[in-house]
């Protein structure tokens, strides 16, 4: 959470910093600022709210050839002016911008700044504060620096300018992501590497526990005792376009209409020379090692752990619990005698699943992470990554991220399948292939879903999803994707358990959505919406072809029954996007939300 940019070149800063800014800004959007340097001194620029604000408070007329940006997700101190960053020392003479959370800071601020009025309720503003300390003390900035660094507990990126110096960035990270980007007589400091592709697509790596010095014509990386680390640059392999929303209003819907080239290109990625799915090697082995998957995950890709569990018990046999990641270390189960874990993370970033990384590996246990960001910290610090190949997904709200970790997760199914032996009565990839028609011919009616959207979701309060068996996991992640984007109080419910409470909240004209995509379970879900319907609601039944009857409202075509997640939420990602905008909500960017979660 929280975005970085640093700039430093022979061009103006600002637009550099403000447009890498913009393409951060799904990492926090509370708040926003920029520090810039010239001869005549330090720029600050802050304001509450999203970046289109600070662009129009930022003075065009100055010129500078350095300086940092930061966008803001609130933790410590509500969103504010003085809260947002660049922070500022009280001397005047550092300022930096931090993403990350100090966990010793009221330590730091008890030991060493009891005499120092600090101005925010910030982590961050400590560890400017100590920057003059230490300066005062050694007379070397950089020396201030290393030592301010080690002092520091939890995790940070943190990009530091001295205003009396204009050709030095000083940056260091521990757990939250800072690459440093490469260009001809300029170099640049982001959380991530979208926010400056348009500068350049070469990039070095910053480890934890480093300090970099970011110059005009060369990068400077040291450990913390002074020691120089070289290390190689790598080429980014994001197409800037991708990062762009194109003819679309919205990434939301352009990320819904990507779901059927993902689910092709997750095909063509996971597809040997003979047609034949292949897995690495170390993943097969993991895979056929497990006695029991632990699959850890947060929000959408918890959901998507749901279908998954189901996946791979049905095609692989394997047991499989899965675990909400924040939950995990409070109610841990017993563990079997060989768990493997599979971390679920589109962005690879999220802290409560780190977390439970970091304990499952102090004890030894293998684990695959499977994102979409490969080279995020999940990425890196789990043994083995499975990549999503979903492109950049820049809508808060997850779409084609679930369906692709739905999709990578039967592929690892089948490939475990097929390594025990087990035969298969279906063809997989041509089974994901009719999945991904299908979700065009869904995508291609975006009309009927606006008007459904409208029809049901218009003046309401709460609503209500219900299904059975896989269904049951679809609600969950259709109530997510309603509540999080339209903040219509929407809840996902087994058909089965309405009568044994929750009936009580229908009253006349509450929206209840049932999925019926299950032949075994298509009898019992109706007498559901029937019980429902009795009591006022305003039913709603998606089911399939084979399955349906005249009154339904959406029949989708039929696909393998344990794919059927794959399209029965696209409707429901449809419907949660027009419910949105016909509430002028903003879609892309829900209040209070951030797209990567790097706090626990
Ligand atoms: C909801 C949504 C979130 C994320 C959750 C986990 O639309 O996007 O619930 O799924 O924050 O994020 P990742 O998958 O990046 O670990």
């Amino acid at each position: 959470m929280c975005g970085i940019v640093g700039y430093i070149g022979t061009n103006d800063t600002k637009d550099v910093l403000l447009n890498g800014l913009e393409k951060l800004e799904y990492r926090g959007y509370d708040s926003a600022g920029i520090a810039t340097l010239n001869g005549e001194g330090l720029h600050l620029s802050k304001v509450k709210g999203r970046i289109a604000t600070l662009r129009e408070k930022v003075d065009k007329g100055i010129e500078t050839k350095l300086g940092i940006g930061h966008t803001r997700w609130a933790t410590h101190g509500e969103p504010s002016e003085d809260n947002a960053h660049p922070h500022q020392s009280v001397s005047g003479r550092f300022t930096l911008v931090h993403n990350g959370v100090i966990e010793n800071y009221y330590e730091l601020r008890d030991q060493y700044l009891t005499e120092v009025n600090l101005v925010s309720e910030t982590d961050t503003e400590i560890v400017v504060q100590l920057m003059d300390l230490f300066y005062k003390e050694t007379n070397n900035v950089l020396t201030a620096f290393r030592k301010t660094m080690s002092l520091l507990k939890g995790s940070y990126a943190i990009a530091l300018i001295d205003a009396e110096d204009q050709d030095v960035i000083y940056v260091a990270k521990s757990k939250s992501p800072l690459l440093v980007g490469l260009g001809e007589g300029f170099n640049l400091v982001a959380s991530d590497a979208m926010a400056t592709l348009k500068e350049t697509d070469t990039y070095l790596e910053i480890e934890d526990k480093e300090v970099v010095l970011v110059k005009r014509q060369e990068v400077q990386i040291q450990k913390f005792d002074g020691t120089e680390v070289v290390r190689a640059p790598y080429k980014a392999e994001i197409d800037a376009s991708d990062t762009e929303k194109g003819t679309y209003d919205h990434f939301m819907l352009k990320e819904i209409d990507e779901q059927p080239f993902v689910i092709r290109k997750i095909i063509q990625e996971y597809q040997d020379e003979q047609d034949n799915i292949k897995v690495d090697g170390n993943i097969r082995a993991a895979m056929l090692d497990a006695d029991r998957i632990y699959i850890i995950a947060a929000g959408t890709s918890y959901n998507a752990g749901l279908v998954g569990k189901q996946v791979i018990e049905n095609i692989a046999g394997t047991p499989v619990e899965v675990h909400i990641a924040s939950e995990f270390s409070y109610n841990m189960p017993l563990l079997s005698k060989k768990p493997l874990f599979i971390f679920i993370s589109q962005s690879g970033e999220t802290a409560d699943s780190r977390a439970v990384l970091v304990k499952t590996k102090s004890l030894g246990h293998p684990s695959i992470t499977v994102t979409n960001v490969p080279g995020s910290t999940l990425s890196r610090e789990a043994d083995y990554t499975l990549h999503l190949y979903a492109g950049p997904e820049i809508a808060v709200a997850s779409t084609k991220a679930y369906t692709a970790q739905i999709a990578v997760l039967t592929i690892l199914a089948v490939d475990t399948a097929t390594e025990k032996g087990i035969k298969l009565n279906f063809d997989p990839l041509q089974e994901l292939g009719i999945v991904a028609s299908v979700m065009e011919s869904l995508t291609d009616q975006k009309e009927r879903f606006a008007k459904l959207a409208k029809e049901f979701f218009t003046g309401m309060r709460n609503a209500f999803f219900i299904g059975r068996s896989t269904d049951y996991f679809v609600v969950q992640e259709a109530s997510l994707k309603l509540k999080e984007i339209s903040y219509i109080q929407a809840e996902g419910f087994a058909g089965g358990e309405l009568k044994h409470g929750t009936i009580a909240l229908i009253e006349d004209g509450t929206p209840v959505i049932a999925i019926s995509t299950q032949e075994n379970v298509n009898y019992s879900i109706r007498g559901n919406v029937q019980e429902v319907s009795a009591r006022g609601a305003n039913t709603c039944v998606v089911s399939m072809e084979g399955l349906e009857q005249e009154s339904d409202n959406i029949v989708l075509p039929r696909v393998h029954p344990l794919l059927t997640p794959l399209v029965s939420v696209v409707p429901m990602q449809l419907l949660a996007y027009y419910a949105a905008l016909h509430r002028d909500c903003d879609v892309d960017k829900p209040r209070n939300l951030a797209k990567s979660v790097t706090v626990e």
